[in-house]
């Protein structure tokens, strides 16, 4: 007997646990419901994806989308608009929002503002500071909550947990895995001068140097050890620390960033100004070579955009008084695409860094596979495309990408969220459809 579905991909190239084969997938309410050769069946939408790859939907973990306070750089309309364009299906959310996500309340008006507005599905972080430690355990456990935000360093915004004793107090309460910001706030705060003497953004990664992350990186993960507490260090910049938390992957997870991977001092400072200004910074050659090392070896674990906009004008202040961040969560999958054209990596291994790898560390419930069951998510891809990376292209309310003008070979050309198909060559489609991530710890 035929069965009818809601959604049939037919022919496409599509990566499964499995392996890659080209196969259709039917989907009902959401849900993956079948894979297969699904001659006989009919839905009430069907997409050829003949010459196309079906990747499970891309999930970025680490973006700053400024809703509440900072709406002139980012909201969360146009942050999810930019995922969607750039073939990402849900978004992390970071709390240096203003005011900080630091509260229950905080994380429910995230959820509220997010409804009917956003256009992937999304979840919120916690910030950890001293005056909310007590409530961490019960919060983290929030539905739409992702977990716990720690900066260890000063970065955009006021959120900080700089000395041991607050860090083990945070690290003591609740189970999930914390997401940390290693730099080390003393080391930052004694090295400031030279960032203010150079008065050049070169300066950048000489200031906030690789020690200054390793260590914190080396202090977070004694801590961890001590209170038996699961982390998750954020955008790992150097060899050094990829070489400590080789030693580490019973308990500390790691992310990379395209930029890192791609980007390199001092050329990057020289091309881009300010506009390669971020923290952690992007350093020199040597390490972005050891996090392509990390990468082959297994131990990066997932991919973040660190999308952090602000203003061309914000970022036409002198430095050091120039804000760090760039826009990312758009240029995430292309950027990669093209390093999997180019020989780098897998497209298997982005699977794994960008939808397996987010969902196993973070245990997010019925993402990050295309599998019977899981939620219906796809970014369809383009390998062959070849396309010029745009400011016009970028749908963050700043305007701007540090990749304006590279050309790349690989492309998405479909966000499929829930079965529901959100982008399709560069338009957004529909009405924004994003709900918050569903987490097997969540109350
Ligand atoms: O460069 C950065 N910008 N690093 C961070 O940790 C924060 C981010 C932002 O929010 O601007």
């Amino acid at each position: 007997m035929s069965q009818t579905y809601d959604l049939i991909l037919r022919n496409g190239i599509v990566v499964t646990p499995n392996g890659t084969e080209r196969t259709d997938i039917a989907v009902a309410d959401g849900r993956i419901r079948a894979i297969g050769g699904l001659e006989r069946a009919s839905a009430a939408e069907e997409q050829d994806l003949r010459g196309l790859t079906v990747l499970p939907g891309v999930i970025d973990t680490q973006v700053h989308f400024r809703e509440p306070g900072l709406e002139h750089k980012e909201d969360l309309a146009s942050g999810t608009a930019g995922a969607a364009k750039g073939g990402v299906v849900a978004i992390f959310e970071m709390p240096n929002t203003k005011p900080s996500t630091t509260t229950a309340d905080a994380i429910n008006d995230k959820l509220a503002r997010a409804k009917g507005r956003a256009w992937v599905d999304h979840a919120f972080f916690i910030g950890a500071a001293a005056d909310n430690v007590a409530h961490l355990a019960e919060w983290e456990r929030m539905p739409g909550c992702a977990g716990i935000k720690v900066f260890m360093g000063s970065s955009t915004g006021s959120l900080l947990v700089a000395d041991d004793e607050t860090l083990a107090a945070v690290l003591a309460q609740g189970w999930r895995r914390v997401a940390v910001h290693c730099e080390d706030e003393g080391r930052l705060a004694e090295r400031k001068h030279l960032a203010v003497e150079a008065a050049h953004p070169r300066a950048h990664h000489q200031w906030r140097d690789a020690e200054t992350a390793l260590l914190a990186t080396q202090r977070l993960v004694r801590l961890a050890e001590a209170a038996r507490r699961r982390v998750h260090v954020l955008h790992v910049t150097t060899a050094e620390e990829m070489e400590f938390l080789a030693g580490h992957k019973d308990l500390a997870t790691v992310e990379t960033t395209p930029q890192h991977l791609t980007l390199a001092a001092p050329d990057c400072y020289e091309r881009l100004g300010t506009l390669a200004q971020m923290n952690p910074p992007i350093r020199e050659a040597r390490h972005r070579e050891a996090l392509w090392a990390a990468i082959a070896s297994g131990v990066v674990d997932v991919l973040g955009s660190d999308h952090a906009p602000h203003t061309l004008e914000e970022k036409g202040q002198p430095y050091p008084q120039s804000p760090s961040g760039m826009t990312g969560v758009q240029t995430l999958v292309p950027l990669m695409l093209d390093h999997v054209n180019h020989g780098r990596l897998s497209l298997e291994r982005l699977v794994d860094l960008t939808s397996a790898g987010p969902a196993r560390i973070y245990n997010i419930a019925g993402k990050g596979r295309i599998a019977l069951g899981y939620d219906a998510d796809f970014t369809v891809v383009d390998m062959r495309a070849e396309r010029t990376i745009t400011n016009d292209w970028i749908e963050s309310r700043c305007g701007w990408t540090p990749f304006d003008g590279k050309t790349v070979t690989g492309w998405p050309v479909a966000t499929i969220v829930r079965g529901r198909t959100v982008m399709r060559e560069g338009q957004l489609l529909g009405a924004p459809v994003g709900e918050p991530v569903r987490f097997q710890e969540s109350r």
